[in-house]
């Protein structure tokens, strides 16, 4: 039953892939910011902008992994006359942003691509989060993607050109166990996406939603040594990307002015699942949702009663432990 929905479903993702009409901007010789960019998928990003020929400027706070992260990128450019810039601020302090990314103008030249990846995840059951946990979370993942947004806006809607990439989560569109305050954050860049999606279209303004799954680099390394059992259990059902593939695919569904950026068949279940009032980048696309919406529901309630059966015996297991 469940292979007879999947095959029209493959055929309909084939479809979006190769049929979508694809409008692609370039990034030679413009200049990149990407905040995150001294690591996992921002630093890979940031290397595929400079072998496609754009100057990079990386942002995160840590000037020894910035300095590393930026020689490793200079091996990457397209050619010798491109700059690669770090500077040490943290996004979820608005002034310093504001006058880092004024400075980095004056020495590199105008932004052209603001690529928000700067961000992190701990993982606890609701009540076992420390206030600052939930402060730390809020302030990089949502404050740390608006407060380089709400800077640069202003000279991309005068320029009339410029493209913004916000990193949200496979838990930006659902939750999950043990991602209480992290989903929280992650959804929250949903509405700050579709919401600025809206306000600089007319300026010729584009805006990407990257949604990663899983993805093999230090901050995950990290996550997991916070995730419950359960949480553990059920990202396992996921698999794990390779950062490089992810940020080829951010690039280019931002370069192609697509509103999700996602990568993997799961992915595409999850996004066409709860595309809501999102923006659609064709017609065809637009179609294809629609036939894809029902069978997805469908497979969407596998997906639930599976997660569900994967809490409820971690809980009998543990009652069995504590009653022990
Ligand atoms: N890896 C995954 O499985 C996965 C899945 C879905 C979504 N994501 C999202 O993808 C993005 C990148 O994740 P990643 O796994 O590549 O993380 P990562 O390897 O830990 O890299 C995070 C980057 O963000 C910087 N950063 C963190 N807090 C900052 C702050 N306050 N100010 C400035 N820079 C800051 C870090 O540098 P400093 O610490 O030196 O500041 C580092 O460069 C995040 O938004 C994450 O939520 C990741």
């Amino acid at each position: 039953m469940l292979i007879v929905m999947l095959v029209p479903l493959f055929i309909i993702a084939i479809l979006v892939k190769f049929l979508k009409p694809q409008k692609k901007l370039s990034i030679e010789g413009k200049h990149v910011v990407v905040t995150g960019g001294s690591s996992g998928i921002g630093k890979s990003v940031a290397i595929l902008a400079a072998q496609k020929g754009a100057h990079v400027t990386i942002l995160a706070r840590n000037i020894d992994k910035l300095s590393e992260a930026q020689q490793e990128i200079k091996k990457h450019c397209a050619n010798e006359e491109l700059i690669i810039s770090k500077v040490s601020v943290d996004v979820a302090n608005y002034e310093d942003v504001e006058n880092n990314l004024c400075e980095v103008e004056e020495i590199v030249g105008p932004i052209y691509m603001l690529i928000n990846c700067a961000g992190m995840a701990i993982c606890r059951q609701v009540e076992d989060f420390t206030e600052q946990d939930i402060k730390t979370l809020i302030e990089v993942n949502f404050l740390g993607t608006l407060y380089p947004i709400k800077a640069i806006v202003p000279k991309f809607k005068q320029r009339r050109e410029g493209i913004i990439v916000l990193t949200g989560s496979q838990v930006s569109l659902m939750g999950m166990y043990g991602y209480s305050v992290y989903a929280s954050s992650k959804f929250a860049l949903r509405g700050l996406a579709e919401s600025l999606f809206m306000e600089v279209k007319p300026y010729n303004v584009s805006v990407t939603l990257a949604l990663p799954p899983d993805t093999d680099t230090p901050g995950f390394e990290n996550e997991n040594k916070t995730k419950p059992e359960e949480t553990h259990l059920l990202s396992n059902t996921g698999g794990l990307y390779n950062a490089d593939d992810v940020a080829r695919k951010l690039i280019d569904d931002a370069l192609a002015s697509r509103f999700f950026s996602y990568i993997g068949f799961e992915s595409f279940i999850l996004t066409t699942l709860c595309v809501g009032m999102s923006p659609f980048s064709s017609f065809l696309e637009l179609l294809l949702q629609c036939v894809a919406l029902g069978p997805l529901r469908l497979i969407g309630a596998f997906y639930i009663i599976y997660f569900d059966k994967i809490v409820k015996k971690c809980f009998h297991n543990k009652q069995i432990k504590k009653e022990q």
